[in-house]
C-alpha cells in the first residue's frame, strides 16, 4: 500500500491511496542540524593501545572511526550548535521556540542539565527547557513527547536535541566497550502544520527486568553490558515496534523510503531490516563515521542522510532506537512534509 507521501513528492499535490482522518494539526519535522567535535579517534589508534584490530571492530561493528570531545569542552555548546543550525534550516528563530528537550545521558553536570544551557545559548528566552533520559531510545521518546506538545496546542515550536558525550562514560580500557562509542549531537525542529503524515503515532516500550544487562554504576560511572543479549533483545524490539507502527498508519514495510535507526552497529541495523523485510539499499548507516553516539545517533544519521541526498521532503522515514533500561521505540515519519510552518 502506498500513500500520497513518497520520496521526492509533494503531499499536496498527490491523492493519497487511502484517505487519512483529517485530525487536525499534526506535528513534523521542519528543520535539522548537526554538530560534532573536532577530533577523530581512529581504529588504528585503538588498535595501538588496545588488545584488539582494525579488522575485528571493522568486522563485528562497522565502525571505523569515532568523535570525541576534548576535556573540558562542553556538550551544550555543541548541543547549542546543531540546535541552532536545525532552527536555521527550519526558518525559524530562538524566540520562536516554545519547548527545548535534550536527551542525554552524559550531561556536563549532574544537575542542572544540559537544555536550559543549550536553550541560553541558542537565545530561546522564552523556552520552557528540559532534559530527558531514555538512553539510546532518548530521541524518540524526546520526539513523541515533543509531538504531543504541538497536536495538544501547549507548543508551536519545539526543539529536540540529542547530545552525547559517551567519552565520558566509556571504560577506555575494556576492549568489549571502549571500540564502540563516540561524541555528538543532533537535533531537528517540530513544529504544527496540515500535514498529511508528519510524526505518526510512536510506539514505545520498556522491560526494567533487564536493567543489568546495559547500565552505568553511580559509583563506576562506565558502561558495562552484555553484548550478545543486547543485540538479541535490540534486533527484537526494534523490529517489532517497527512493524506495530507501520501497522498502525496501515503501511507496509515496501512504503518505507528510509529506515534510520539508532547507530549502535552495522550488524544489529542489518539483522532489524532482515527481520522487517527491508531491503539493504532503504537501510541508513553513518556508524562507520561516528560510532554509537547513544540518543545523538538518530538526529545525526537524518542531517547526514540529508546532505546525502537520500532524504528528500515527502520521503516516509521509519524510526527506530533501543536502549538500557530496556526501553525502545519506533515510529513513522513524513520528512519535512511542508517548509511553511501552519500553525
Ligand atoms: N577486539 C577484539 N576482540 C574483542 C573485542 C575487541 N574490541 N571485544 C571483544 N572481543 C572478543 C571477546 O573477548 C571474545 O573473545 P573470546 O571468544 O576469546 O572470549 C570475542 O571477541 C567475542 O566476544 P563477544 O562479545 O561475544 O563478541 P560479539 O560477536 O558478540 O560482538 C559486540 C561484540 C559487537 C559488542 C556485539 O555483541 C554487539 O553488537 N552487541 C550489541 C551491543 C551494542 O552495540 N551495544 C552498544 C550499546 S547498546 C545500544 O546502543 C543498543
Amino acid at each position: 500500500m502506498s500513500t500520497s507521501v513518497g520520496a521526492g513528492k509533494r503531499p499536496t499535490t498527490v491523492a493519497p491511496a487511502v484517505a487519512r482522518k483529517p485530525r487536525g494539526v499534526r506535528a513534523g519535522i521542519f528543520g535539522v542540524g548537526a554538530a560534532v567535535p573536532d577530533r577523530v579517534v581512529r581504529n588504528a589508534e585503538l588498535e595501538a593501545r588496545l588488545d584488539t584490530s582494525e579488522d575485528w571492530i571493522v568486522r563485528r561493528t562497522g565502525i571505523c572511526e569515532r568523535r570525541r570531545l576534548a576535556a573540558g569542552q562542553s556538550l551544550s555548546q555543541l548541543g547549542a550548535r546543531a540546535a541552532r543550525s536545525a532552527l536555521r534550516d527550519a526558518g525559524r528563530c530562538a524566540e520562536d521556540v516554545d519547548h527545548v528537550i535534550v536527551s542525554t545521558i552524559t550531561a556536563d553536570r549532574l544537575t542542572p542539565g544540559l537544555a536550559p544551557e543549550v536553550a541560553r545559548l541558542l537565545g530561546a528566552h522564552r523556552a520552557g527547557a528540559v532534559d530527558l533520559n531514555a538512553a539510546c531510545a532518548g530521541f524518540v521518546y524526546a520526539l513523541d513527547h515533543a509531538a504531543a506538545l504541538v497536536e495538544s496546542g501547549r507548543a508551536s515550536v519545539v526543539v529536540v536535541c540529542g547530545a552525547e558525550a559517551m567519552s565520558r562514560i566509556t571504560d577506555h580500557e575494556d576492549r568489549g566497550t571502549a571500540v564502540l562509542f563516540g561524541d555528538g549531537a543532533g537535533a531537528i525542529v517540530v513544529a504544527g502544520g496540515e500535514l498529511e503524515l508528519g510524526c505518526a503515532r510512536f510506539v514505545l516500550g520498556a522491560d526494567g527486568a533487564h536493567g543489568d544487562l546495559l547500565y552505568a554504576d553511580r559509583d563506576e560511572r562506565v558502561i558495562r553490558m552484555e553484548g550478545r543479549e543486547v543485540y538479541r533483545h535490540a534486533v527484537r524490539r526494534m523490529a517489532d515496534a517497527t512493524a506495530e507502527a507501520l501497522r498502525h498508519e496501515r503501511l507496509d514495510v515496501e512504503d518505507i523510503d528510509l529506515f534510520v535507526a539508532h547507530q549502535a552497529n552495522a550488524r544489529i541495523l542489518e539483522a532489524t531490516a532482515a527481520e522487517l523485510g527491508l531491503p539493504r539499499e532503504k537501510v541508513f548507516l553513518n556508524v562507520e563515521r561516528m560510532a554509537n553516539t547513544s540518543s545523538a545517533s538518530i538526529p545525526l544519521a537524518l542531517a547526514q542522510a540529508e546532505q546525502d541526498g537520500r532524504l528528500r521532503p515527502g520521503a516516509i522515514v521509519a524510526l527506530a532506537a533501543f536502549g538500557a533500561g530496556f526501553v525502545w521505540g519506533a515510529g513513522i515519519v513524513s520528512w519535512k512534509e511542508r517548509a511553511d510552518v501552519f500553525a
